[in-house]
């Protein structure tokens, strides 16, 4: 038979000699009955299926759409990852409360921090509707086109059963699995405390992606409700709310070999992708995010490192940029290291060779070629855009402000409504976090980026002028740009958005921005146009991929609850490297380099370590710091609970290894290791660094 696992199967034969029952799959909740129960209990697990379905998922938090959390206390304790509440952090930095550098930590609850913008998301019941909604569809006389559609309409019947909670149904294997979630949201979420970026950080870009590690990448929230237990916005009159279930968090430690099973909100994976796409991955859309975001994260880097107020400004845009440029990376180093484009390639003949009919033998390999030459024509195409993207969407951030909110503002320069009101908040947002010099350096590298890898036919019209009128000089034209431009500075803006009489279109870097946008539209019909056929081709090869024989199932990664599941375990690198499970607060002083900002420790870390301070977490005169298990997690994990046999929190899962860079398309029991902060070196450093030990007792209900 021609399954998923098939495929994923004659993949692990091609990269691992050691056939091992693989603890694969970010599984669905309501197929975990069904699929995988047996296989946890075998492995420790000693709770039901139906415990962790209907009562432990609803402690666990989708955290702003892009991260994971969980509650861990009866009065709204919430436990995420620093790198996730970052952003907040960073927010609420000033250089007088400098709590990126020198983290946080609520002296009561009255001075817990609002969080603006943060959104927190619990699942209240997730249940398999797909009889019901099968039958509606059958009824419906449901197509291909409107399915998506028909689902929508069944989820509305369910919105009237839940009043103030959000309905969604997700669809999957080929629209006949269909999942209900009922959802709660959050919206008034307060910071409760943070380690120092020092701490948090420790080993800084330098072991990100890495392991060993000795990061402890924690931060805490809190959620608020109205009196009367709404997820409502901030509001003075807001009262701590009672979660229905929390996390037990266990500071009993575990061994090598322990059951340990994540529950999160994976963001997105590509199990089933095609060696062309992971060829385009490798050679087209990784090399031009690499390319930019190394020559601006130079820039950011030096200016930063300058300056403690541009520091604050731009260290969460660096942290985010420095992260996934550091994953394309390692991800095109393991594509070539594990050599995964032949290897899916040969899987791909092999699975068209074996038992199909001489019928269909041809249109798959001529699917296959329908997408390898789609990909392949738009490639030039495909590269020029995503350097588009990432100067103009990502880079530069005037420039940015422009693509994303450019085109409204004749309009509201005529207004003095709600609309402008909105509009103004908006830039200074913005301009906060802004510095014209930083930008303007930022800006003359990228153009020069784009100069030197984007063909001439395909940069925007202003290259031409730069060379015509500006004798080819960058510096010259963007140095104009700045010092012309009311978008250069929030003052200028925002006088000119007040001014119905000034003409924006006229501005040098909005004409910029418009000649970005043909070039850009051109682009896009030209992708459309060479890749028409071959989107075609590739959607219809997914579909007839998986044959979802029952038990194995799991659908790719969509932001919806996963749970991962396996054991505390050493990573064996084929070369006979041994990376052992656990790391150690030991190591961490062993790792210190006091002149380098990524490898400092703050002073009173290691006075406690000199006293031997280490309250109740200590194992032989040390302290257990980070560790790693075999399940299988991705982007948007971070910040999951990693839990023991009995469901109590054990770990913080906050980062993957290098050697699992092409997880998302590959998935490689041997070699893919999931990292998490132990959580006694989170309560140690609670309790004895931060001094708070009013939290440790509301975790551990002491
Ligand atoms: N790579 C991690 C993730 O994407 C983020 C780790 C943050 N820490 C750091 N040192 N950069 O989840």
């Amino acid at each position: 038979m021609f399954t998923k696992k098939w495929l994923v199967g004659c993949m692990l034969l091609c990269m691992s000699s050691s056939a091992v029952l693989a603890d694969e799959g970010m599984w669905l909740l309501p197929g975990l009955k069904q699929n995988n129960e047996a296989r946890m209990k075998k492995l420790g697990l000693q709770l039901s299926a139906e415990q962790i379905v209907d009562d432990l998922s609803q402690a666990i938090i989708s955290f702003n759409g892009n991260g994971t959390a969980s509650f861990i206390s009866a009065d709204g304790l919430v436990l995420t990852n620093y790198h996730c509440a970052y952003d907040g952090l960073q927010q609420n930095s000033s250089e007088e409360h400098n709590y990126l550098r020198d983290g946080f930590w609520a002296s009561s609850r009255d001075k817990e921090i609002p969080l603006k913008g943060c959104r927190l998301i619990i699942n209240r019941k997730i249940r398999e509707v797909s009889k019901d909604v099968n039958t509606y569809l059958q009824a419906k006389r449901g197509t291909k086109k409107n399915t998506y559609q028909l689902v929508q309409e069944f989820a509305d019947r369910y919105q009237r059963e839940f009043p103030g909670l959000k309905v969604s149904i997700r669809s999957y294997r080929n629209n006949t699995l269909h999942v209900l979630y009922v959802m709660q949201i959050f919206e008034d979420v307060r910071l409760v405390g943070a380690p120092p970026y020092e701490i948090a950080k420790f080993g800084g870009e330098t072991d990100n992606w890495t392991w060993p590690r000795h990061g402890c990448d924690f931060a805490y929230l809190r959620v608020y409700v109205s009196p009367d237990g709404k997820g409502r916005p901030y509001h003075p009159k807001n009262v701590v709310y009672h979660p229905d279930v929390y996390l037990k968090v266990s500071d009993k430690g575990f061994e090598k070999g322990s059951f340990a099973m994540s529950i999160g909100f994976p963001g997105y994976t590509d199990r089933n992708a095609t060696s062309a796409e992971i060829w385009e991955k490798r050679n087209v859309l990784n090399p031009a995010m690499i390319k930019v975001r190394t020559a601006r994260q130079k820039i950011l880097k030096s200016f930063m490192a300058q300056n403690e107020a541009i520091r604050i400004k731009y260290a969460a845009k660096f942290a985010a940029s420095a992260n996934y440029c550091k994953n394309a990376v390692g991800m095109n180093e393991w594509i070539d290291r594990l050599d995964i484009c032949q290897k899916k390639k040969a899987s791909e003949q092999a699975f068209i060779a074996s038992g199909m009919t001489i019928e269909q033998k041809s249109r798959y390999s001529q699917m296959l070629k329908t997408i390898e030459t789609g990909i392949h024509e738009a490639a030039p195409y495909n590269s020029a855009l995503t350097y588009y993207s990432e100067v103009f969407n990502n880079g530069c951030d005037m420039l940015n402000f422009i693509n994303g909110f450019g085109s409204i503002i004749p309009q509201v320069q005529q207004k003095d409504d709600a609309m402008k009101k909105n509009f103004i908040t908006n830039i200074k947002m913005h301009y906060k976090d802004y510095d014209e010099q930083v930008d303007r350096t930022v800006t003359k590298e990228l153009f020069r980026v784009l100069k030197e890898n984007v063909c001439q036919d395909l940069l925007p019209d202003f290259f031409q002028k730069i060379e015509s009128d500006y004798g080819g000089d960058i510096d010259l034209f963007v140095n104009e740009m700045y010092e012309k431009s009311v978008f250069s500075t929030q003052e200028r803006l925002l006088k000119a958005v007040m001014d119905k009489q000034y003409n924006i279109k006229e501005d040098m870097a909005y004409r910029v921005m418009e000649q970005m946008e043909e070039k850009r539209k051109m682009l896009f019909n030209q992708i459309n146009e060479k890749k028409e056929k071959s989107s075609q081709a590739l959607i219809e090869y997914a579909r007839m991929l998986p044959d979802f024989r029952a038990g194995d199932y799991y659908p790719n990664a969509d932001k919806t609850i996963r749970l991962s599941y396996g054991t505390v375990c050493d990573l064996l690198l084929p070369d006979g490297t041994e990376k052992p499970f656990q790391t150690m607060l030991s190591g961490v002083m062993a790792k210190e380099q006091p002149d380098n900002p990524e490898f400092r420790l703050p002073s009173k870390l290691k006075s406690l370590w000199q006293q031997k301070d280490f309250g109740t977490y200590a194992i032989n005169g040390d302290v257990p710091v980070d560790f790693i298990t075999n399940g299988d997690v991705t982007g948007g994990n971070s910040g999951s609970p990693m839990l023991n046999a009995q469901g109590e929190l054990i770990g913080l899962v906050f980062d993957c290894n290098w050697e699992s860079m092409t997880r998302d398309f590959n998935y490689d029991q041997n070699l893919h290791r999931v990292i998490c902060l132990d959580v006694r070196y989170l309560l140690f450093i609670t309790e004895k660094y931060a001094g708070m030990k009013r939290l440790v007792d509301e975790i551990l209900k002491k």
